[in-house]
């Protein structure tokens, strides 16, 4: 199978290459910027792309790429911040200012680069640079430029070096995907062989060597990274994988019955866990955000321990890693804060002295999506919305109480069930309410109510780290807001979130 290394120079949309490379069916990975030259050769990768950044490569401590790299006669294509890195480490002159751009600009092709083969000699694309190239390095041919002369590309053929100013991996540059593909096929020679129903085969076998006839356990979540990595997993073991899905108590409206039903239909063999006594007893009288995602977190963990120790035999336990998670980043975590403690069924203790299995460590979500779909997993766990590991706690603010769940789960399934209605419903990434501890005076029929405040949450996102609030028309927010003021008690008032995030998060605790 070919492949494409992507070296990460910390830019945004480095997975997002790494994404456009597999849609065009060829491998990729991503190492990070300051990987050893050994670990890139030991890759054999057919082309080697160098990401953008947001550095200034005349930084001090700007990120480079391995000594060598230029001369190990793989053809390498820098894109922005890689395409300056090139030029500065071949002797060109990158200067800063003066020529930003960022956003939608206007290039013209020069010359007839393998590069913009089949693409019209003018079109837009996408830049964001502050720096630009005041003069190109020796050896290097201008391949296009901006309106304002400023290099958009180069090339140096004969030494198999390309460079693009602005980011062909985004959807606003014009004939983007066009000028990646013409790196991969016509100058790096590579087979469009990355096909996922090959993949299934391969890892169906992978499995079934690793675990030989050892048994497996894991825990189901209801999402759709734990669902696809046991039925992949179930396929290659059959029934020697023993599946637990813990009720936490902090599930939404019927939400446990419809899992195990889905469930059901997939032949998976589930051990269906109510622990939401031991959640909520753990959690009583505990209002601190942090602190409810602690106790959750712990107590599934004791929870999971106590159940996986009735499988004795059990020396494998499979968890839905997805390749996000395991990509090492030359500046992720640096000055990283904690917003919030994250918990997912994945995180489970060290100590359990199991064997990891991760058979989606290689796969981007999107690519997890439509392995399921060939495995046959229903469409409404493939494309359920996320939904974080410690539930309706850190929808619930304020004391998390049996009544008060029940008054959010009903506020939570109206809303719910009236945004589906709409036709931008399945572009939506989270909806969902939010109930606050706070009391307010209204007014039914002619008594005076005091009762809690319900607060509609729904968000657009491509991956959770920034949203937008969704407008959702008025319609269907009036319907929603009628419906949870007569059908739910202990709720008289209905607000709408209009936060992005940041300055918000998705979740309100
Ligand atoms: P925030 O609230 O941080 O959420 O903007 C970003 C995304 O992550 C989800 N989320 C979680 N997912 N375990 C999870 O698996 C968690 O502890 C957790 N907390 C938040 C959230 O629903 C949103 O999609």
């Amino acid at each position: 199978m070919d492949n494409i290394v992507i070296l990460d120079c910390g830019s945004q949309f480095t997975q997002l290459i790494a994404r456009r490379v597999r849609e065009l069916k060829v491998h990729s990975e991503i190492l990070p910027w300051d990987v050893s030259l050994e670990r890139v050769k030991e890759r054999s990768p057919r082309g080697i792309i160098i990401s953008g950044g947001p550095m200034s490569v005349t930084d001090a401590d700007a990120p480079s790429v391995p000594e060598g790299l230029f001369g190990l006669g793989i053809p390498v294509l820098g894109v922005c911040y890689g395409m300056q890195l090139i030029t500065r480490m071949m002797g060109g002159h990158v200067t800063s200012g003066t020529a930003r751009e960022y956003g939608r600009t206007g290039i013209s092709a020069k010359g007839d680069s393998l590069l913009f083969r089949e693409v019209p000699s003018s079109f837009e694309v996408w830049m964001s640079h502050g720096d630009h190239i005041e003069s190109l390095a020796p050896g290097f041919r201008l391949a296009a430029e901006t309106l304002k002369g400023v290099p958009a590309a180069m090339e140096n053929p004969e030494k198999g070096i390309w460079g693009l100013q602005f980011h062909p991996e985004v959807v606003h540059t014009q004939f983007g995907t066009k000028i990646l593909s013409n790196f991969l096929f016509s100058v790096c020679s590579c087979t469009p062989d990355w096909d996922l129903g090959d993949w299934i085969e391969k890892m169906t076998g992978e499995i079934r060597e690793k675990v030989g006839d050892d048994r497996v356990i894991c825990g189901l979540s209801g999402g759709v990274d734990s669902s696809v990595a046991a039925v992949l997993t179930a396929r290659a073991v059959g029934d020697r994988l023993d599946c637990i899905f813990v009720n936490n108590g902090l599930l939404r409206l019927n939400e446990a019955e419809e899992v195990l039903e889905q469930y059901s239909k997939l032949s998976l063999k589930v051990h269906y866990v109510d622990a939401s006594e031991t959640f909520l007893n753990a959690l009583s009288g505990v209002t601190d955000p942090e602190r409810k995602r602690k106790i959750i977190g712990e107590t599934f963990i004791r929870v999971f321990e106590k159940e996986a120790a009735k499988f004795e035999d059990a020396k494998w336990l499979l968890q839905g890693t997805l390749y996000p998670d395991v990509i090492e980043s030359g500046h992720k975590g640096k000055n990283a804060s904690v917003i919030k403690s994250h918990h997912n069924v994945g995180g489970l203790p060290d100590d359990m002295k199991l064997l990891v299995l991760e058979p989606l460590r290689d796969l981007f979500k999107d690519e997890v999506r439509a392995t399921g779909r060939l495995l046959g997993v229903p469409g409404t766990i493939i494309s359920r919305q996320p939904f974080p590991g410690p539930g309706l706690a850190v929808r619930c603010l304020g004391e998390i109480t049996e009544p008060r769940l029940d008054t959010l789960r009903q506020a939570d399934a109206i809303f719910r069930e009236e945004i589906a209605e709409w036709e931008e419903y399945p572009s939506i990434w989270q909806a969902f309410a939010v109930l606050l501890p706070v009391k307010t005076v209204g007014v039914m029929g002619d008594s005076r109510t005091y009762s809690e405040v319900a607060v509609l949450r729904a968000v657009e996102s491509h991956d959770g780290m920034t949203a937008d609030w969704v407008r959702v028309p008025y319609e269907i927010l009036d319907r929603t807001a009628r419906r949870i003021c007569n059908e739910v008690k202990g709720v008289n008032r209905v607000a709408l979130d209009v936060t992005s995030k940041p300055p918000s998060t998705i979740e309100w605790e």
